[in-house]
Formats: structure tokens, C-alpha cells, sequence
């Protein structure tokens, strides 16, 4: 038996945290498994990635192709380890961020040329042609700036990825995914509503396959 693959995804402070602890509550008392799990993973390679991110390793910071390459390979290290023999087990996996957050971002960090930032997506979604398809990636759509005032109510360091330019080319270039990604399900949520209106429409999501 296998279990399914669910995937949050969406800028920084849009609410993928909150949603999953809801989700999971949810699924829990239905009497199903779940795993909650994360990318960066706990695996080596991501950590190696969150120290870079929260500026702790500062030595050869890597730029956005070294940065997609640290990502796919800690994505392999967690498909193999985690994910895939989990999904075996028949478990439900929950995933805070996968390879829509490397399309997104990494090609985000390419630069303003958006001719430059599509070459970049397509070679992302090249090197992470191996990895597992989610069943469901659910993207909680979100404006930088309400995002970014979430974070800050949230409190805590301004990490890497989060600078307000950056979110917005991030935002914009989730919005491209569906047409590279044609066979990938997904739903995009509008998360500037409440918690709990943003919760239905997950639930809504996830019965309606
Ligand atoms: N629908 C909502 N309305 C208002 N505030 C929210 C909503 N959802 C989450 N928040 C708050 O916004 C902040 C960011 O939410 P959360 O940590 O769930 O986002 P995230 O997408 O996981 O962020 P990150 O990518 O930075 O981990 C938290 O303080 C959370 O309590
Ligand atoms: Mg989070």
C-alpha cells in the first residue's frame, strides 16, 4: 500500500507551518499516519543548506546554481531516506516546501532578467526530474508585503531568501510553475484570509481527490 504525498509550499510567512499543524490534526483524527517533514531537510546536506541560510556558514556561500544543486541533492537524500520508505509504509507525508520552493527561488535569485530567470526554471526542473511527485502541492499564494509583516509579528532573523525584491520575484515565478509542471496537481490558495478560511480550502483540496 502507499500512502500519499502532500506538499506545502508559498513565499516565506504565507502560512505553510500554520496550515500543516491544522491539517494534521485533522488527518490524525481520521486515523491515518502522518509524517511531518520539511525542506531544507534534517538530512546533512540540509542542514548544510539552513546554515547557509540563516548566514551561519559564511564560507563560499553558494550562488543560485550552486544553491539549486545543494537543494536537489538534500531533495534525493530525503526522497531516499524519509520519503519514499514512509510512503511504503503507507504513511501520509506532509512536506513544508519541495521543488516548487527551488523553481521558485533559485531562479528568483537568478537576477531581474525575466528571460534569465525562465532559462533558470527550466534547468531547475531538469535536475530535479528524479525526485517523487507530490500527490498534491498546495500553494498558499500570498503578497510579499502582507508575507513579510506576518514575519515580522513572528519575530526572529531576516534569513537569506527573505528580502521584500526577492519575495516578490519569487511570487511571480511560483505563478509559472503549472505551465512547466503540466502533470504536477496543484492547487493555489489564497492564504490572506483567516487561518481557519485557509484550513477549508486545504480540506476542500484534499477531499475533492
Ligand atoms: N491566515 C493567517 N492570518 C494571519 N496570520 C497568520 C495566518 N497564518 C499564519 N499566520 C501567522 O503568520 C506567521 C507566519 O506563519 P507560518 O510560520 O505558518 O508561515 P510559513 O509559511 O511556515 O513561514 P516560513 O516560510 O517563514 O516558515 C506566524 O506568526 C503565524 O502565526
Ligand atoms: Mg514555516
Amino acid at each position: 500500500m502507499s500512502g500519499r504525498f502532500l506538499v506545502f509550499d508559498g513565499v516565506d510567512g504565507a502560512g505553510k507551518g500554520t496550515q500543516i499543524a491544522l491539517l494534521r490534526a485533522v488527518l490524525e483524527g481520521r486515523g491515518h499516519v502522518v509524517h511531518v517533514t520539511c525542506e531544507p531537510s534534517d538530512w546533512p546536506i540540509g542542514a548544510m543548506i539552513r546554515r547557509y541560510l540563516r548566514h551561519e556558514l559564511t564560507e563560499g556561500v553558494p550562488g543560485w546554481q550552486a544553491m539549486a544543486l545543494l537543494f536537489a541533492a538534500d531533495r534525493m537524500q530525503h526522497n531516499e531516506h524519509e520519503i519514499v520508505p514512509r510512503l511504503s509504509r503507507g504513511e501520509i507525508v506532509i512536506c513544508d516546501r519541495y521543488d516548487w520552493s527551488s523553481l521558485a527561488y533559485q531562479s528568483a535569485m537568478r537576477g531581474e532578467d525575466v528571460a534569465e530567470m525562465d532559462r533558470a526554471l527550466e534547468w531547475i526542473a531538469v535536475i530535479n526530474g528524479q525526485a517523487r511527485r507530490p500527490d498534491l502541492t498546495l500553494v498558499l499564494d500570498l503578497d510579499p508585503e502582507l508575507a513579510a509583516a506576518r514575519r515580522a509579528a513572528r519575530g526572529g532573523e531576516e534569513e537569506l531568501l527573505e528580502r521584500l525584491d526577492l519575495q516578490r520575484r519569487v511570487r511571480a515565478q511560483y505563478a509559472k510553475i503549472p505551465g512547466l509542471r503540466p502533470h504536477d496537481r496543484h492547487v493555489t490558495i489564497d492564504a490572506s484570509r483567516s487561518p481557519e478560511e485557509v484550513h477549508a480550502d486545504v480540506l476542500a483540496a484534499l477531499d475533492a481527490r
